[in-house]
């Protein structure tokens, strides 16, 4: 199969469909949104009749598809197969990306495990955090960050994010340290780098460890650093919508050789590097990443520099072109982030200033052909999980009343505001971003015809 074949297949269906649909219409449509230019896009996108009432949508056809694939992934997943070394003890795929991304990431080690889950629960093992111990935690993220916190048998602290960045507040941090407190997971929320100065400082003259919780963050740098490499250890995730991905899969990366060994021990069922095969020395389990999600990730792994470049050129561009719109605002991509992942590009849509919901907004994007996400819509201490305790045989976070719990920021940000577009979108070319911009700029500019009840 041609490189990128499988992928164009999907498209090139929802493109014809969509052309038949909009036969005729397609110069128009240029002359508002792309060959226009964005000023004259400016003035027009308020003009339109919105495509929700019936007019013309900004865009017809599909945002690049995710995974992307071709000949590469399919040779090298084929070779594995072939090879009969199907698993990372007899095999070099893991052990080859492994080295390649704790080096990109500036890390000596690098432990493949089955998903980002357990590579959070794995690093928290090695930092012996014990029963009773409390873990710093944001509330603005996927249930893993916390939930591998209740599966290592200790209690998740929440503490508030800020509203502009989407990450966790450093101060929020600070004041929820207690004797009991022993670590501190950071969020780098869609890619943007947490305020790891401040975070490493403050964990430091408290004696608490940090991980980096970089599922959203491949390649992403603080200051020129690379995420991943600042914390004493970091997880980051292969499944399938990472921007990095095998469908599923995570690692497990750090600077410091004694935690990397106990990691080490602990995904390969409480071995030691020269022990024998039947002679376990800590609890661990078989966490190990497999071959074949190993081959794919190298083969993925060649194509994600270009992609990375890509999604910051068209993160940046996004940033310029949204400026100043009252009541839609970029995630404020602070000066630290010398690159931002853009996992997610988020946005903060405000109802105050709209006169809109966020579920108006979103509906209205969507009929102009520019389908957005609700961010994490429920705050993770709203979780059922965490009101109702149920922790399993992890009994430990049982005393903590989750329901009295309230970080405002957070709520505003899942309840009300926090819109995100997909890492997909960003692969696209300037006249798809451009389409994002007319869009939101059409919705922003005719929201007065919109009703949010
Ligand atoms: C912020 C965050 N942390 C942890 C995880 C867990 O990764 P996985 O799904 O590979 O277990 C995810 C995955 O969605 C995530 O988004």
């Amino acid at each position: 199969m041609d490189e990128q074949a499988s992928q164009i297949e999907g498209s090139r269906t929802r493109d014809a469909f969509a052309k038949a649909r909009y036969a005729g219409r397609e110069h128009d449509r240029q002359t508002l949104c792309a060959s226009s230019g964005i000023q004259k896009m400016r003035i027009d996108a308020a003009k339109e009749k919105l495509a929700i009432h019936g007019g013309d949508p900004v865009r017809s056809k599909s945002f690049p598809s995710w995974p992307q694939f071709g000949q590469a992934e399919e040779e090298q997943l084929l070779a594995s197969l072939r090879s009969g070394a199907w698993g990372k003890v007899q095999g070099t795929e893991v052990s080859r990306f492994e080295k390649r991304f704790a080096e990109y990431h500036q890390c000596k080690h690098g432990i493949g495990v089955v998903n980002g889950t357990v590579a959070i629960r794995v690093a928290l093992m090695a930092l012996g955090i014990e029963p009773g111990d409390e873990v710093i935690v944001p509330p603005f993220t996927f249930v893993a960050t916390a939930s591998a916190v209740i599966e290592a048998n200790a209690t998740p602290i929440f503490v508030d994010i800020e509203l502009e960045t989407s990450n966790i507040d450093p101060k929020a941090i600070e004041a929820a340290i207690t004797p009991r407190t022993k670590a501190i997971i950071v969020v780098h929320l869609g890619g943007l780098a947490c305020k790891m100065d401040t975070i490493m400082d403050l964990a430091k003259r408290h004696g608490l460890a940090v991980i980096e919780d970089a599922c959203h963050a491949h390649g992403a740098e603080y200051k020129g650093r690379r995420l991943g490499s600042i914390g004493d250890l970091a997880a980051f995730s292969f499944q399938s919508s990472k921007n990095v991905s095998a469908g599923e899969g995570g690692i497990i990366i750090t600077n410091n050789g004694e935690l990397a060994q106990r990691c080490w021990s602990i995904h390969n069922c409480g071995r030691v590097p020269d022990g024998k095969w039947y002679e376990h020395h800590c609890l661990g389990g078989n966490y190990r990443l497999g071959e074949f999600q190993g081959a794919v990730l190298n083969a993925q792994w060649d194509r994600f520099e270009d992609q990375a470049q890509t999604r910051e050129r068209n993160g940046r561009y996004l940033d310029e072109q949204l400026a100043g719109l009252d009541g839609i605002t970029p995630q404020v991509r602070t000066a630290d982030c010398t690159r931002h992942a853009y996992h997610l590009y988020s946005l903060l849509v405000d109802p105050d200033i709209l006169g809109i919901s966020r579920e108006t907004f979103l509906e209205a994007m969507a009929a102009e052909g520019v389908p957005l996400m609700a961010a994490y819509p429920i705050p993770l201490y709203h979780e059922p999980l965490f009101t109702n305790r149920a922790f399993g045989p992890f009994s430990k976070a049982a005393n903590m009343d989750y329901g009295n719990i309230s970080c405002p920021q957070c709520e505003i940000l899942s309840t009300r505001q926090g819109v995100w577009i997909e890492q997909r979108y960003l692969l696209g070319t300037r006249e798809d971003m451009d389409d994002i911009v007319c869009a939101i700029k059409k919705v922003h500019g005719n929201r007065d015809q919109l009703s949010t009840g």
